[in-house]
């Protein structure tokens, strides 16, 4: 199975997101309902393992927390944009949150990316630079007016690939109710 794990975002968020879409050449958008915050992208994953990885994050303790955005951005680089995303302030929670499912996941044998935590909504995918375009998005998209919300549970997703994209799978949901 390819799994990943992430926060899912409340139905008015991910439509609002949505209306951001604007026409950039070469731009793959995400769809609304699939906008998600990913805590760990696990790749391909046995039985066995996955069933070792449920019982771990199942042992997280983390209480619940407000999630707020920034602006929009891209990856790497203004110059070299690939993925198109909204900021997710980086507050202590989350990124305590993050941490602790990266130990989870490396806990479980399953090999993470060394990069640090930068978390994101990724909007779209660029199959090339179209930075005249990209950089108009990004600059009337710098503040956006959406309010924090409550993040109260973080889910393990599968990833099916098809020929009409990735589907997301919620597979199960980890509460944050610390005892
Ligand atoms: P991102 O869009 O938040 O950057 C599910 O596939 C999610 O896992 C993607 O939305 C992507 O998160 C993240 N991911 C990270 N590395 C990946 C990879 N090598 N292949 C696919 N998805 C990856």
């Amino acid at each position: 199975m390819r799994l990943f794990i992430a926060i899912e975002l409340p139905d008015h968020y991910k439509k609002a997101l949505g209306e951001l879409r604007t026409a950039i050449p070469g731009a793959r958008w995400v769809a609304a309902e699939q906008i998600h915050l990913t805590l760990a992208f696990l790749g391909e994953v046995d039985e066995d393992t996955a069933g070792r990885l449920i019982a771990g994050l199942a042992r997280i303790q983390t209480n619940a927390f407000e999630l707020g955005l920034t602006g929009t951005g891209c990856f790497p680089n203004r110059q070299r944009p690939r993925v198109v995303w909204v900021g997710v302030k980086a507050e202590t929670r989350l990124l305590e949150l993050a941490a602790a499912v990266h130990d989870t996941v490396l806990a479980c044998g399953i090999a993470q990316e060394e990069r640090p935590f930068s978390p994101h909504l990724t909007l779209a995918r660029l199959k090339f630079p179209a930075s005249r375009e990209l950089g108009a998005f990004l600059d009337q998209q710098q503040e956006l007016n959406f309010k924090p919300f409550s993040v109260k549970e973080f889910t393990l997703f599968q990833s099916r690939l098809t020929q009409q994209g990735a589907l997301h799978i919620p597979l199960k949901n980890f509460p944050l109710t610390k005892a």
